[in-house]
């Protein structure tokens, strides 16, 4: 439908000697945010200074130069001010769109604009030997998200999942676990065993042996590689079953610790280039000059350091993927980190510095406004809040199915709990911090994901009451039909904003609206045996595919019955 409106101002455009290409005037197009101001609207400010002209003056010509429209697929084009605003023919628009939703299917809202290039989004990214934290979920969720939106606007995203597995807390580990360690209780439960060492050993009385212990890691210690190695393995293995359950999967695994031979290399690189300077017996490169203080390149004892194996890594990653953009999906304290990372590939002479875009996040918070990632003084572990989670989701379920059977019910539970976190997360700015409320999160009425599910299963029900058929015919439309078309019409340009701001809350959003909107539909039009019954059967079925679509960039999984 949109590109009727592009078409029309295009050759009204050219007749004022203004040439654009489609993509550009889509991309200037705004949905009003209400019906009586049209469908469209072309906003002429633009163009004030090329012409000369007022706004308001240019709106009224483009309109003139539009003449007469077919009216099958326009009601009435007007200006408004500045702008000049289309309203869509009720019953062409309705046939349209949903005409072109069930016959597109996956593929409608899909973009080509990013014309299958790279992007790598590295996400996720927690560290080995600890629990999967509630700290690393969000960078989950939120980057599993984009990837998918970059996905739907035609790039092809390289899901990293970049694994902290080196660094100087290995050193403290290894300390711990000469002194405290117990191969059976590592064996029993590796993750519990290893925070209690990691929790006895980080004192500063160790601070001296950690670091040597580390240097021996790095140096290639027999001993010390075996025992980190055996704490990598018991990590990954349970990692593992959080991405099964969480859904998530990765293009690629990798950690920290792949970098570590390249570490020479890259310090002699940034030598060669004379950015390094010593300070305090270590080697840094000075930042002062940009405002970003002093990137930590290898420490006195000649250890390396994490921003030092992200030089290594990016530089990696671009000649192995020659990526468009690389998205770090990252909480937002790292960010004088990423800034300096970036600032010192950018000195090193890599231009493509400049697509590496650090995607932060705010905090989880708990409900008394603190930091979640603790309560009561002891870190939160993921599995912990899952299951808490899919109780509480069991418990709606039971209210209203007492009956069902308790291999449904488990299936049913784990979806919905995943959708709630994943939605109580994503409905938000990411750059905010938000309060983590699994009791909010699990509702089924309000701005939650069971919500957006039961909306999707309601629609579900209706179809399997009804044969469909592919030929229907629009007769008058209710206004909450054609609130609900209007919305649905705007499923493209709400990926494309998503993915321009990196946003994946724009998506969230969006899908509780429409979600409103359809359960208002259901509640004022009857479908089955109504008039419209074709029609109305139809428009169900394109509502349940944008949903759909949604769901897919959220990546929450939907119920047909619930
Ligand atoms: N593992 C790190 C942490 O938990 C996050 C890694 C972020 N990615 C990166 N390329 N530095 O703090």
């Amino acid at each position: 439908m949109k590109e009727l409106v592009v078409k029309l101002l295009k050759k009204a455009l050219k007749e004022k000697r203004i040439k654009l290409k489609d993509e550009e005037i889509e991309k200037l197009l705004e949905v009003p945010p209400t019906a009586d101001m049209g469908d469209y609207a072309f906003p002429c400010f633009f163009l004030a200074e090329r012409l000369k002209e007022e706004p308001k003056q240019i709106a009224l010509e483009i309109r003139e130069k539009i003449g007469n429209a077919p009216t099958t697929d326009f009601e009435d084009i007007q200006t408004a001010g500045p702008y000049v605003n289309f309203f869509f023919n009720r019953k062409s628009l309705a046939k349209k769109l949903v005409w072109e939703v069930i016959t597109k299917k996956k593929d409608f809202g899909r973009s080509k604009i990013g014309e299958k290039k790279k992007i790598v989004v590295e996400f996720s990214a927690p560290n080995i030997a600890k629990p999967f934290g509630i700290g690393h979920l969000r960078s989950t969720i939120i980057g599993n998200s984009i990837a998918n939106i970059c996905e739907f606007q035609g790039f092809k995203p390289i899901r990293l999942n970049y694994l902290g597995d080196w660094g100087a807390q290995f050193g403290r580990l290894l300390v711990g676990y000469k002194k405290f360690g117990d191969e059976k209780k590592l064996q029993k439960n590796p993750i519990k065993h290893l925070l209690e060492i990691y929790v006895k050993s980080n004192k500063k009385s160790f601070d001296k042996q950690s670091a040597e212990e580390f240097k021996k890691l790095e140096d290639g210690d027999k001993e010390n590689v075996m025992l980190w190695r055996t704490f990598k393995e018991y990590s990954l293995e349970e990692f593992d079953k959080v991405y099964k359950e969480l859904g998530i999967k990765f293009d690629k695994q990798l950690g920290e610790s792949m970098y570590n031979k390249k570490m020479k290399e890259i310090i002699k690189e940034l030598k060669e280039k004379k950015l390094l300077e010593k300070s305090e017996g270590a080697q840094i490169v000075n930042l002062k000059e940009h405002n970003l203080g002093a990137c930590l390149i290898e420490k006195s004892d000649g250890a390396t350091l994490y921003a030092t194996r992200d030089l290594a890594s990016a530089i990696d990653r671009h000649s192995k993927y020659n990526f468009e953009k690389m998205i770090y999906e990252v909480g937002q304290e790292q960010k004088l980190h990423f800034k300096q990372v970036f600032k010192v590939l950018e000195l090193m002479g890599y231009k493509w510095a400049k697509n590496c875009i650090h995607v932060e996040h705010g905090h989880y918070l708990g409900k008394d406004g603190k930091k979640f990632s603790t309560r009561k003084g002891k870190s939160v572990f993921l599995k912990d809040i899952l299951n808490e989670t899919k109780s509480l989701a069991k418990k709606e379920i039971k209210k209203r199915l007492p009956k069902i059977k308790e291999k449904e019910l488990e299936k049913r539970a784990h979806k919905i709990a995943i959708a709630a976190i994943f939605y109580g997360d994503l409905k938000n700015n990411r750059k905010n911090n938000i309060v983590f409320d699994i009791k909010k999160f699990v509702s089924f009425e309000g701005d939650t994901g069971p919500y957006i599910q039961y909306s999707y299963a309601r629609a579900s029900s209706i179809q399997r009451k009804a044969e469909s058929s592919e030929k229907f015919k629009v007769n008058n439309l209710d206004p909450q039909e054609i609130e609900l078309i209007r919305k649905l019409l705007q499923f493209p340009d709400v990926v494309s904003k998503a993915y321009n701001s990196l946003s994946p809350s724009i998506i969230a959003n969006y899908t509780y609206k429409i979600s409103k909107l359809f359960n208002e539909f259901y509640h004022a039009c009857p479908v089955i045996g109504s008039e419209s019954e074709m029609f109305r059967l139809a428009l169900v079925e394109a509502f349940r595919q944008i949903i759909k679509n949604c769901a897919y960039l959220l990546g929450i999984e939907l119920l047909e019955k619930m």
